[in-house]
């Protein structure tokens, strides 16, 4: 890239005509300068590709990146010079910083000893500190884990590593060379991919756009057969080959979406890749996948910064751990040289006994019954019920239809057939509000769009579904409703200031323990749990068993979907396996474990025969 190039593309006529009104807007717009820009990312629209295409990222945490591009887009597309305002200095130290980067696939371990090396960052929003003279050297060609509780500063310690946040003080060198990075955009240039905890995917685009946005952003014309062959080679060298590279963004599950979120990062080539949370909605056998990529990168000399709050990865895939807390340097320790259980002391300050608390089982009628559930593609014929004080486990493979089955049960998508009856009496719901009024709660898979509400403060979150409890001829009791609150934030270890901050404000895991206060709040006696402890660290967990048990206890129906199979092993009474769309399998307690679980959800064994 040269300065007269930009020029070139900056003048082009072509493009004049496109700069629509809403793309003036994500230049000009509040807040689009090269600094850090407030946190809460609002609505931004550019255009695309197409003449009249508008791109709509609202996704406050990493709508730096969304709008990074959006703005490539219209300087490719040919944005007056001055609405750029790319001035030749900007270009320059651009360039100084594609240098950097540039010069890292010859760089060979021996020439320079850190390839990342952050020295006493310090960042804090609003006097809470989220930073506190915080360290990370990172080397050449390692897999290198950055772990702490919820809250502890690892997202915002990678938000500086990329350039979204500037730090209030410290410094960052890169690949040897110290850099300033005043924007996302200074941050991949430098070399710096990073997959956010929260996607950063354009919602409203194909699979194939989201993938390639980068490298067609150059070209007046799109060829849309070279586009997607690309993203379909890209996403086939994952292992993915089931995914429709025209597929909006917006209809593919969750883990589906992470894929994507992954390729994009690879195809940039980045000399340093964070994975910030990337396992959380993954099954064994996509993290099998995720992890012979990452170790094929290792070996091409990226460093990869690995954020995740499951241990047993960390140890299986990690070189070396930088452990954080309250926003500080705890250590940084050869995985080899210590077990899960000294990390744990390490990231807590405390020794875990037990992951999965005790818990006696007792076991009533049948409360509620799903019987040949069809919706859509995805579900073809699912069929289980729960009992009182059960839980029990829906187990498979990413997009198996879990999910999807919850979803259209309860009235969130359609039902194409089959029932559901809560004890006796039939039940046709139209919404989760529906089924709240039947005691039935749903903890959603996607936390930022249907779990919480960001912009609103986490005691109206907490106490949104609970209000006969705190209200009375539409009078809310202050000190009931602040007794409830606090006892949530206290039992879910919530990491914040005041209940009155904003839940956009919180860490993803915290976020997450949010929407479970919320649900359970609710006081639902049935409760569809989707995932529920992504996310959220070990301690956090536990505390999230212990209250699930003791609602169990008290005679409440649980049905729990999780992609660690470890968590249906350890907490379920039983688990129904779903492949495909189909219940194909029924494990009691005896029988759950992680071969028997696998058996089933690749198809290897079925007891399909009772469903039919
Ligand atoms: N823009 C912001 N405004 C206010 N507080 C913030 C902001 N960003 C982060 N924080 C606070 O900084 C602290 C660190 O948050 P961060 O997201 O880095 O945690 P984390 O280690 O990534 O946690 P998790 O494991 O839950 O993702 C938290 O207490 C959070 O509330
Ligand atoms: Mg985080």
């Amino acid at each position: 890239m040269n300065s007269s190039s930009h020029v070139i593309q900056l003048f082009s006529p072509l493009s004049h005509a496109r700069l629509n009104e809403a793309g003036e807007k994500a230049l000009h717009g509040k807040g689009r300068g090269t600094k850090e820009r407030g946190f809460f990312g609002r609505v931004r629209y550019a255009p695309f590709f197409r003449a009249g295409w508008r791109v709509n990222s609202s996704r406050s945490e990493n709508y730096g990146e969304a709008e990074f591009i959006s703005a490539r887009q219209i300087q490719s597309k040919g944005a007056p010079r001055a609405a750029c305002r790319v001035g030749p200095e900007r270009v320059k130290a651009m360039e100084e910083n594609t240098a950097v980067a540039a010069g890292t696939a010859e760089v060979r371990s021996s020439e320079i000893e850190y390839s990342v090396k952050m020295t006493s960052i310090s960042k804090s929003f609003e006097g809470v500190h989220a930073l506190r003279d915080m360290h990370l050297e990172v080397r050449p060609g390692e897999i290198h884990a950055l772990v702490g509780e919820n809250g502890a500063g690892k997202s915002t310690l990678i938000r500086v590593l990329s350039g979204v946040y500037s730090p209030d003080s410290g410094e960052v060198a890169i690949n040897g060379k110290p850099v300033t990075l005043s924007g996302p955009k200074d941050g991949i240039l430098a070399g710096v991919s990073v997959i956010y905890q929260e996607f950063a995917l354009v919602q409203h685009l194909s699979v194939a756009e989201n993938i390639l946005l980068d490298d067609f952003r150059n070209k007046s014309f799109v060829n849309w057969k070279d586009m997607y062959k690309l993203a379909r080679e890209s996403l086939q060298s994952l292992g993915f080959t089931d995914i429709d590279v025209r597929t909006r963004v917006r209809d593919l599950s969750v883990a589906y979406q992470q894929v994507v979120e992954i390729c994009k990062a690879l195809i940039r080539k980045a000399s340093i890749l964070v994975l910030d949370e990337p396992t959380a909605v993954m099954t064994t056998r996509e993290v099998e996948q995720l992890f012979k990529l990452i170790v094929s990168l290792k070996e091409k000399g990226v460093s990869i910064i690995y954020i995740s709050h499951r241990l047993d990865e960390i140890f299986q895939i990690c070189d070396r751990v930088t452990v954080m807390k309250d926003g500080q340097y705890v250590n940084t320790v050869d995985t080899s040289a210590i077990d899960k259980h000294e990390l744990v002391s390490m990231m807590i300050g405390r020794d875990l006994a037990s992951y999965f608390p005790p818990r006696e089982s007792d076991i009533g009628d049948v409360v509620l019954t799903a019987e040949h559930i069809r919706a859509g593609r995805a579900v073809k014929d699912i069929s289980f019920s729960v009992r009182e004080g059960e839980i029990l486990g829906l187990a498979g493979l990413v997009g198996s239809g879990r999910t999807e089955c919850v979803r259209a049960m309860l009235g969130i998508d359609r039902m194409d057939s089959g029932s559901v009856t809560l004890r006796d009496q039939r039940l046709r719901l139209k919404s989760t509000r529906d089924a709240y009024k039947h005691r039935i709660g749903l903890l959603p898979e996607d936390r930022k769009n249907q779990g919480v509400l960001l912009r609103l403060p986490i005691y109206q979150n907490i106490t949104i579904s609970c209000q006969k409890l705190i209200a009375k001829f539409g009078w809310i009791f202050k000190k009931r409703e602040k007794a409830v609150v606090e006892q949530y934030i206290a039992d879910l270890a919530i990491k914040t200031a005041t209940y009155m901050n904003n839940v956009e404000s919180l860490s993803g895991g915290n976020q997450q323990k949010v929407a479970i206060a919320k649900i359970l709040a609710a006081d639902s006696k049935v409760l569809f749990l989707d995932e529920p402890t992504r996310g959220v660290d070990v301690g956090a967990k536990i505390e999230i068993f212990k209250i699930i048990n003791e609602l169990v206890a008290r005679k409440y129906a649980v049905v729990m979907i999780s992609s660690e199979m470890e968590e249906i092993i350890g907490m379920c009474d039983r688990a129904v396996v779903i492949r495909e769309g189909r219940s194909v399998g029924e494990l009691q307690k005896a029988e759950l474990t992680e071969i028997n679980i696998i058996q089933y959800s690749m198809g290897v064994k079925s007891n399909v025969t009772e469903n039919e």
